[in-house]
């Protein structure tokens, strides 16, 4: 399973990259205001720090033409840029459009099995079911991911890869592994929260004292 950030912030991406894990960044416009700079700068400078590594940006338009506009401005910045449609009519007919131009598409807010297929069949290039949002109204969100695999195994969509997104925690993203999406997006601290255990944690102090106690040493 690949592994990107849910983020807009480059000192998280920056973090995390030094853990050498990291194999692209989902941004949406949420996260982005955050940030508070021009949208082209958060863009250019996370795409320059991921290199080739896909990063995900959103178009704002709800119509096919401006999306259409925006998303061929977007993908001008970087060459890694992938360009995130919300999941809606106008939507499907601006992927169609930009899977026939090459550039690539994170088809988003998706919440249905239903719409996954549209996304599929408009040759998005990542689909991203929303898990945690559908948790959230009382849905089970990674039985989402689940279908969404099934689909696209029975039909060869080999070209649309599943980012299971709004993941809150690490459950969702073990969830999300043995379902086998083919990405999580995750937020830097439910990505920290990956690394802990307290096992870990109490079983590395005994070592030390131990080794401390014999008075060990490697060099
Ligand atoms: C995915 O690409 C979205 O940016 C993200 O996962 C949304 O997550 P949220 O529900 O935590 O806002």
């Amino acid at each position: 399973m690949k592994i990107f950030l849910d983020t807009a912030n480059a000192d998280d991406i920056r973090t995390a990259d030094g853990w050498g894990i990291l194999d692209g960044i989902t941004t949406n416009p949420t996260l982005a205001g955050r940030e508070k700079r021009p949208f082209r700068e958060i863009v250019e400078e996370i795409c320059d720090i991921m290199g080739d590594r896909p990063v995900s940006a959103e178009v704002v338009a709800t119509d096919a033409e401006e999306m259409l506009t925006e998303a061929r401005e977007v993908s001008s910045w970087a060459s890694n840029v992938v360009v995130k449609i919300p999941l809606i009519p106008e939507g499907i007919r601006a992927i169609t459009v930009l899977c026939q131009e090459g550039i690539r598409v994170n088809c988003t807010l998706c919440f249905s099995p239903a719409q996954a297929v549209l996304a599929a069949k408009a040759g998005a290039t990542y689909i991203s079911p929303f898990v945690g949002r559908l948790d959230d109204i009382g849905h089970d969100g990674m039985e989402l991911v689940a279908q969404i695999r099934q689909i696209l195994d029975n039909y060869d969509y080999l070209h649309s890869q599943i980012i299971a997104s709004s993941l809150r925690h690490t459950q969702h993203f073990v969830q999300a592994a043995l379902i086998g999406a083919d990405v999580a997006t995750i937020p830097f601290q439910a990505l920290e929260q990956c690394f802990h255990h307290v096992l870990t944690d109490v079983g590395l102090a005994r070592f030390l004292d131990d080794w401390d106690k014999a008075g060990l040493s490697i060099f």
